[in-house]
């Protein structure tokens, strides 16, 4: 068996459309949909990764505005500056890039954040939210993934989901979205005993760990659906996942390339996330 494909750049591109038809809309109506992204230090993946959100903002019409600051800035004046914000009417969306420098409390400043402009749904009040079944918003990563498995018309009902990785921002919001659409999810971390005994009888595997070839064809049964987190490099410095592609591919039924997966999804949710922040903040009457 080869594997069908579930195209994560064509699916973003796609909601990306969505997202600008709608901002058009709502700019129509007097709102400008617009994130702040705050960005501290130099680190040089997050300087990439917060380059990305303002063009694709820019693409769909939504205003990003990116503010820099120095890596010694002091907690008071990053907490200071999320409250200025989150009074601001015309900002509807606000975003940390992680990681913070290691004298912020990224937990403190995530929680400063007002829930309503959490577009990255990292709040304890968005995790809430989304583990009741309230509205908030969802974690963009786990959040694509479960539009990926609604592209291939995938019903959950009664399936069972294998999610690899417990972290705040995937593994558990994934299990808590998988849940919810009524699949019997099982948890697995690094200090799971024998993964493969839960993924063999896995209809749905989530990959999230960050760790090359945590998942291989033998740990996999015929036909599943295979969703690739992973943000890895190979050895020889090309971006890869945390699925073996090669040997699952030939076993799966479906699943996610790195690149052109899951990744584009996680920007193209965010885009979302911030349209449906101005949305809600300006409902139409
Ligand atoms: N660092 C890496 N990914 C993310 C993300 O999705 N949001 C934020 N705020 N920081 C990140």
């Amino acid at each position: 068996m080869t594997a069908q494909i579930i195209d994560g750049k064509a699916l973003a591109a796609q909601i990306r459309s969505e997202v600008s038809g709608r901002t058009a809309a709502l700019k129509a109506r007097g709102v400008a949909p617009a994130l702040s992204i705050i960005l501290v230090g130099e680190d040089p993946a997050s300087q990439v990764y917060t380059r990305h959100k303002v063009n694709d903002s820019a693409e769909t019409g939504l205003a990003a505005t990116l503010e820099r600051y120095p890596a010694d800035m002091t907690e008071v004046a990053l907490l200071a500056r999320i409250r200025e914000l989150n009074e601001d009417p015309a900002v509807h969306g606000i975003l940390v890039q992680l990681p913070l420098p290691k004298h912020l409390d990224s937990q403190k400043v995530i929680e400063t954040i007002s829930p309503a402009k959490d577009v990255d749904g990292f709040h304890v009040a968005s995790a809430g939210a989304l583990m009741v079944g309230r509205p908030g918003f969802w974690p963009c990563t786990p959040h694509g993934c479960m539009k990926m498995l609604e592209s291939i018309g995938y019903d959950l009902r009664g399936k069972n989901a294998v999610v690899i990785g417990r972290s705040n921002i995937v593994g558990k919001p994934m299990a808590m979205m998988l849940l919810a659409k009524n699949a019997t999810v099982t948890i697995c971390h690094s200090g799971t005993k024998d993964l493969g005994s839960f993924t063999r009888n896995a209809d749905v595997v989530v990959a999230a760990v960050g760790k090359r070839n945590i998942l291989t064809a033998d740990m996999v049964k015929p036909g599943a659906v295979v969703i690739d987190v992973g943000m890895n490099t190979n050895d020889e410095g090309k971006l890869c996942g945390d699925v073996d592609f090669a040997g699952v591919s030939k076993v799966a039924g479906w699943i996610t390339p790195v690149p052109g997966g899951v990744g584009p999804m996680t920007r193209a949710m965010l885009l979302a996330n911030t349209l449906e922040a101005a949305e809600r903040s300006s409902p139409a009457h």
